[in-house]
């Protein structure tokens, strides 16, 4: 195993902002339609910086370890910064090339981050509140 794989394990058995979020002002969750992985995130945005964030989830090394990544990358930041993330910053973090197949596993949290920052869907249970 190399240190990028052995990076990845580890964010995956000891995942960074694991949870929930009280009171989130965006809450949003997608899966992988490939295989059904799912990924939730919770942020808190004061003054156009990202505050707090959390996610949880089930599925593969990858798309678990990327998401916990990228909430480490995140934090702190404007999210107009956020915004401008794409594919290969995630890859850059992960370290490892990966196929067509994994690359839908790696880029499922970035996924979920932007839509949940565009607000493109709303996240289903939320107008039940
Ligand atoms: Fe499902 Fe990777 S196999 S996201």
């Amino acid at each position: 195993m190399n240190i990028y794989e052995e990076d990845i394990l580890d964010h995956y058995q000891n995942p960074s902002n694991y949870g929930d979020l009280e009171n989130p002002d965006i809450s949003y969750e997608e899966d992988n339609p490939l295989c059904g992985d799912k990924i939730h995130m919770d942020l808190k945005i004061e003054d156009g910086i990202i505050e707090d964030i959390r996610f949880h989830g089930y599925g593969c090394t990858i798309s678990q370890a990327a998401a916990s990544m990228l909430t480490e990358e995140i934090k702190g930041k404007p999210v107009e910064e956020v915004k401008k993330l794409t594919r290969d910053d995630i890859l850059e973090m992960l370290g490892i090339p990966l196929g067509p197949v994994r690359l839908k596993c790696g880029l499922l949290a970035l996924k979920v981050l932007k839509a949940g920052i565009y607000g493109i869907k709303e996240w289903p249970g939320e107008e039940e509140d």
